[in-house]
């Protein structure tokens, strides 16, 4: 655990204690939540009360969904706002503190210290929404403004919750702030929980009604269940989707020995660049399978040009130099991929214009796509090919500096060598700003000559 962690989760769990101490001291628990044991709603109904709800919230947490982010989601919300409504916020505390235990955290799966910041992080939320709803309560009686109240609580808790559990994974490191915030998932997850709310407010009024009482807050478990059912096939149906992408990606490399792994290689960088400009989570996510397609095209090149030894003819290089244009063709029908197809398109584009297939200048290229190039070429540069051996990191890294403003965007090198895959290597920095060398000039015979077999001093990069 690092430092700042332990700092983050001593400040959670001491604000949630002092939380639960100073409400359990100042607000009454709301004798609404009594379950007629001897029907007198004294202490011993409303330890009854909350007893109930604090089984039904573990039934609902029982079997949370495990988020790619490695955060969990679980249904547990509707009953854990119903207590909240009937019970004010000493009650929803009782009931979220002791009944949010997964099955992970009780068969000790989860260091203590992660499960007390997270029943913390779901304690301090709970009293927040519960103070919230009780003085909203107080403005307008009325099952309505009721109803609105329990709403806006449970945004309240929303936010603070994936605030709190938010900076746990920033502080566990790996994930930036507004990469978790804009992350598809968690943008689903608020559509999906807010339905909760009024499902847990109806909890709360069946369990208060004349006539139907307790037993009718068991008939939720089949909307709860269902719901859950949703989410776990959302979160499934993306992970076959990625699996999918990763499994087209492996039959492209696969064609050629040298490349085996070159796409998901690309991809790691791709995505390790990407995080270091802070692009959002969705351009982060174009990146990912963006980096696994882009020479998804070479499909489409006959094995006597794709894996030829010697020098291409210049009709043989047309066709190699036609699959960013056939890739993207072949992933055009996918509207899932949208996002991916600039990227796969222009992957070959050189910063100074004098690359393919639209031979785009500078800002002319989409930004994702001049990213997955620097990572192309290096991940080329410094794996074997069947006519050089690898350049060493610093080789290649001295190649990407030496091309910047020419063939490579210079801030996104920039940004390459901030990642881990620079680290221990030595990087000779920017050279001078040098004027963009225009079309037919240098930069141009370099793109000819480099197909077949780029020495260092030219850039190894565009047989990617
Ligand atoms: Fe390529
Ligand atoms: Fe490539």
């Amino acid at each position: 655990m690092t430092r700042s962690l332990r700092l983050y989760v001593t400040w959670l769990v001491g604000a949630a204690l002092l939380a639960l101490l100073v409400t359990g001291l100042v607000i009454r628990v709301d004798p609404a939540i009594a379950l007629p044991i001897d029907g007198s709603q004294g202490p011993i109904d409303v330890a009854a009360g909350i007893a109930f709800w604090t089984v039904v919230t573990l039934l609902a947490s029982a079997l949370p969904i495990q988020l790619n982010s490695g955060v969990q989601v679980a249904v547990s919300t509707a009953p854990l706002m119903a207590a909240t409504l009937l019970g004010g916020p000493t009650a929803g505390a009782i009931v979220a503190a002791l009944g949010t235990f997964d099955i992970r955290e009780v068969r000790g799966r989860v260091a203590w210290y992660g499960t007390l910041a997270n029943h913390a992080a779901i304690v301090l939320p709970v009293i927040t929404a519960g103070v919230i709803i009780t003085s909203l309560r107080g403005w307008a009686p009325g099952p309505v403004w009721e109803l609105v109240a329990a709403l806006v609580g449970t945004l309240f808790y929303f936010v603070l919750n994936l605030g709190l559990v938010s900076l746990i994974v920033v502080f566990r490191g790996g994930h930036s702030m507004r990469e978790f915030w804009t992350r598809a998932e968690t943008t689903n997850l608020w559509a999906n929980l807010l339905t909760l709310a009024p499902l847990g407010w109806l909890m709360a009024r069946m369990y208060e009604l004349p006539g139907a009482g307790w037993w009718t807050t068991l008939l939720f478990g089949v909307p709860l269940f269902t719901t859950r059912v949703a989410y776990q096939r959302f979160v499934e149906m993306r992970e076959m989707f990625t699996q999918t992408i990763g499994a087209l990606a492996q039959a492209v490399d696969a064609r050629d020995p040298y490349t085996s792994r070159h796409s998901q290689r690309v991809r790691q960088i791709s995505v390790d660049i990407g995080r270091e400009m802070r692009v959002s989570a969705a351009e982060l996510e174009a990146l990912e399978w963006g980096g696994l397609l882009h020479d998804v095209g070479k499909i489409g090149v006959p094995d006597s040009v794709l894996l030829k030894q010697g020098k291409l003819t210049r009709e043989e290089r047309m066709i190699m130099n036609a699959h960013p244009v056939l890739g993207a063709q072949i992933i055009g029908p996918v509207d899932r991929l949208a996002p991916e197809l600039p990227v796969i398109r222009h992957h070959h584009e050189w910063f100074n214009g004098s690359g393919y297939p639209d031979r785009l200048l500078g800002d002319e290229i989409p930004k994702l796509a001049r990213i997955l190039h620097v990572a192309d070429a290096f991940e080329a540069m410094t794996a074997d090919r069947p006519y050089r051996k690898a350049l060493s990191g610093e080789q290649a890294l001295s190649e990407l500096r030496k091309f910047a403003g020419v063939q490579f965007d210079p801030e996104i090198v920039d940004a390459f060598v901030r990642t881990t895959w620079a680290e221990n290597t030595r990087d000779p920095g920017r050279s001078e700003l040098r004027p963009i060398p225009m079309l037919g000039t240098h930069a141009a015979r370099l793109a000819q000559q480099q197909h077949d077999a780029p020495a260092p001093g030219s850039p190894a990069a565009d047989l990617a």
